[in-house]
């Protein structure tokens, strides 16, 4: 190790810091080699997931969704979408409409969903949900109409129609009492009745993965991926009828949730996961469960960050190897923080900021240490990802059995959207693990909840044709 004075001269220098961050982190820094493996072993559970016999013991539960096709541009209507799940509760309504070219209006508002409502009763969640809903069709003056709703449920489904959803797990923050194992389509419709005041027609629940696809389908008809990375993270993509054993059929395509947080519940991933990523699992609501999603997302990233500058300042690596009962509380350290810290210009005000507020007082040097952990943390958020989704891109490719693949994946997420070089790094290692793409990567605003309407406007315009 060289001694270089640092930038402001006290410190130990940036070579020092670099050295350590490389001893305590070597085992989050991924090579090509490392990443094309986890996307082969990726590629395996894929497989696994589709198959009749595999399906019930895969990591990837790999659900049929029901939706076979994006919007064709012919819809229109009014419609009403829920969006439960992601970092806010959005309720919107949405008006497609057509004068020379499909237009798309939006309104939405957010409802907040306190903690004791997510771990509560089943009940009480629904009922919030109506509560909600009534207040929404209140202030848009629709309370008389019986519009036509689609629901974005971001958790594992059960499908068997496009309207009905059994949850199979909680994952993420979401924990109430009651409602594994039930449909929502139901739980919900039985919440409105009881209120009496207000009437609404579910017509769709989709993951929020399939609402952005379809958002971005809209836009660019190649789109046939849909990704999220934000508090949890996850991905669907449009797989050959013939290759879900699961549903009927052999002709065409239908978007299937591969619900990838799990990855890795089957012990596929010990190689890789840290002691870090362990203690997060041990401390959360679903041990065992999502450890993929734990390893990358924005609910658990800030977290991996103060685990990693606790025992560094356990071992006087950091901050005088002082630690304050804040940097000891869990959650005091958030994926936001990462974000500020990683921007290249506000940056260090941030950290003095963040970092003063845990309650240490940080040196030249302990600013940088904690700037390089966050950096190791959110690339290695960033590989993994790509090695995912690259599995999913090469799968794609065989199933059309072309040479070159060219698609459009679309991507919604609080991570993704917030930091300043998630999706820069995300893009260029997708692009250098699959070199035979050309991949558009379209971000879709509030893409979860429009996506759901769209889901259900196909629904509608498919309802009506049957009618006619
Ligand atoms: C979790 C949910 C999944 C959702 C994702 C992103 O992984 O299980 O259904 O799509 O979070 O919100």
């Amino acid at each position: 190790v060289t001694f270089l004075p640092s930038e402001e001269g006290s410190g130990k220098g940036a070579a020092l810091i670099s050295a350590v961050i490389d001893k305590y982190l070597y085992s989050m820094r991924f090579s090509d080699e490392t990443l094309l493996d986890i996307m082969q072993q990726f590629r395996r559970e894929l497989a696994k997931g589709l198959g009749r016999d595999t399906n019930p013991t895969a990591a990837l539960k790999m659900l049929p969704t029901f939706v076979r096709s994006i919007p064709d541009g012919s819809e229109k209507g009014d419609f009403i979408a829920l969006d439960l799940g992601g970092s806010n509760f959005r309720i919107l309504r949405v008006k497609v409409s057509h004068e020379k070219k499909q237009t798309v209006q939006m309104e939405s508002q957010i409802y907040d969903t306190p903690e004791d409502i997510i771990h509560g009763s089943g009940t009480r969640l629904f009922d919030h949900v109506a509560e909600c809903l009534g207040d929404f069709m209140e202030k848009q003056n629709i309370k008389d109409k019986k519009l036509p709703v689609g629901f974005t449920f971001s958790f594992p489904c059960q499908q068997t129609k496009l309207d009905e959803g059994f949850l199979i797990t909680w994952t993420k923050r979401f924990k109430a009492g009651g409602v594994e194992g039930m449909d929502v389509v139901k739980l919900l419709n039985k919440a409105i009745k009881k209120r009496g005041d207000y009437d609404a027609d579910i017509m769709a629940v989709v993951n929020d993965t399939v609402g952005t696809m379809m958002t971005c389908g809209f836009d660019d008809q190649r789109c046939e991926v849909g990704i999220i990375i934000g508090t949890g993270t996850n991905a669907c993509y449009m797989e050959e009828l013939r290759n879900i054993d699961l549903v009927e059929g052999d002709e065409g395509r239908m978007c299937v949730n591969t619900e990838w947080g799990a990855f890795g519940d089957d012990g596929r991933l010990e190689d890789i996961r840290t002691e870090f990523d362990r203690e997060i699992d041990r401390g959360s609501i679903n041990p065992g469960k999502q450890l993929f999603e734990k390893m990358v997302s924005g609910m658990y990233m800030g977290e991996l960050v103060r685990l990693i500058l606790v025992k560094m300042a356990r071992e006087g690596l950091v901050f005088e190897g002082r630690i304050t009962p804040e940097l000891l509380t869990k959650g005091k350290f958030e994926t936001k923080h990462i974000s500020a810290i990683e921007k290249s210009k506000e940056g260090l005000s941030k950290a003095r900021e963040i970092l003063t507020r845990l309650g240490v007082e940080p040196s030249t040097d302990d600013f940088s240490l904690v700037s390089q952990v966050c950096t190791v943390v959110s690339f290695r958020s960033a590989n993994l990802i790509a090695a995912a989704l690259a599995g999913i891109l090469m799968r794609l490719k065989e199933n059309k059995g072309v040479a070159r693949l060219r698609t459009t994946v679309g991507i919604d997420g609080s991570l993704y959207k917030m930091h300043p070089q998630y999706a820069r790094r995300l893009h260029k290692a997708v692009r250098r693990l699959v070199p035979d793409t050309d991949v558009r990567f379209l971000l879709s605003e509030s893409g979860s909840g429009k996506g759901a309407a769209m889901v259900t406007a196909v629904a509608y315009r498919l309802a009506e044709h049957s009618r006619q």
